[in-house]
């Protein structure tokens, strides 16, 4: 099967996972669940579990382990993209083609839906039946992850992110942020996967962190491009978002061809940095395809 085919039933599995861990809309405080459900299984193409499966396929790794931190990942994802549409933050309405939280509900249950969707991707980790007899794996798991999110990671981008508003950065400081910003979850995605693999050499940890790196940054130059030219129904998001609050962004501090350039040439490197894993990185390949040229062949 290609990846492909393999990839709809990924992100089906982990949408299935999704729905099951998160509390039924019924369930008191009715509204800050239903606001839970609709920021997590509202859509969203699913790049950060579909980069843990893939990875696992690349290291050899049984998809039952990965589902915990494939949710988990996910979970810390939406929360993030809630509270970066919140007034305080980029001040966006529209979010995978619907309202964003704040909007179909208001902003403290959004708030607090992100607030609670951060313990939970806890929770999953320290419970999940498959890892509970793998307390070594789930210990890293956990610290990975709470790196990735924290003030030297997804967080701290975001500070830098706000903290940038308006500014003209030259693109080293631009990538650190990327890095954080975003480059911090994709990372943890991988690396959750080589956390799980029995007898992982040095190198190949290293290459794909190499990996990561380049494509995260890839890939926010890319959501930086689609921006300014992707249409709404591409996105799911209103254009222009990133001028009107004059965000430091690829596009703009260098220019449209210089920022497809890099985009091109850090999605090079993040292929170049998979060639010792062979056949079994073809859905890591894929995934990357689809991250950066948003290519589902
Ligand atoms: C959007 O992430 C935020 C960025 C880091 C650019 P995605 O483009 O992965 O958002 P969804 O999950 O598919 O909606
Ligand atoms: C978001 O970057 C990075 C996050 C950690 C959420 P953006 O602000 O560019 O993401 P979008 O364009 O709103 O999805
Ligand atoms: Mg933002
Ligand atoms: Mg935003
Ligand atoms: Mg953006």
């Amino acid at each position: 099967m290609g990846f492909r085919a393999q990839a709809d039933q990924y992100v089906a599995r982990i949408e299935g996972f999704l729905d099951r861990a998160l509390p039924q809309p019924e369930v008191a405080p009715a509204r800050l669940h239903e606001a839970m459900r609709y920021s997590i299984l509202g859509g969203g193409k699913r790049i950060r579990p579909l980069l843990v499966y893939a990875a696992g396929e690349a290291l050899g790794v049984a998809p039952d382990l990965l589902d915990a931190p494939a949710a988990a990942i996910e979970l810390l994802h939406a929360f993030s993209l809630v509270h970066d549409d919140l007034p305080a933050m980029d001040n966006d309405d529209l979010r995978r083609g619907r309202p964003t939280t704040h909007r179909a509900f208001d902003e403290a249950t959004a708030i607090l839906a992100a607030d609670a969707m951060q313990p939970l991707a806890f929770q999953i980790l320290a419970t999940h039946p498959p890892l509970r007899d793998r307390p070594d794996i789930q210990v890293r798991l956990v610290a990975l992850l709470a790196e990735a999110c924290g003030s030297t990671g997804m967080t701290g981008g975001q500070a830098m992110d706000l903290e940038s508003e308006g500014k003209r950065l030259d693109a080293a400081t631009l990538e650190h942020i990327y890095r954080l910003k975003t480059g911090c979850l994709l990372r943890a995605s991988v690396l959750a996967a080589a956390v799980c693999a029995d007898g992982l050499s040095v190198e190949a940890h290293h290459d794909l962190e190499r990996f990561t790196d380049a494509l995260g940054l890839a890939f926010q130059i890319r959501d930086d491009i689609m921006d300014i030219e992707g249409t709404t129904a591409e996105t799911g998001k209103t254009g222009g978002s990133d001028l009107a609050n004059l965000k430091a962004t690829y596009p703009f501090l260098f220019g449209m061809d210089d920022a497809k350039k890099r985009a091109d040439d850090l999605l090079d490197q993040a292929f170049a940095a998979l060639d010792r894993f062979g056949t079994a990185a073809e859905g890591l390949r894929w995934a990357a395809r689809f991250i950066v040229l948003r290519r589902r062949d």
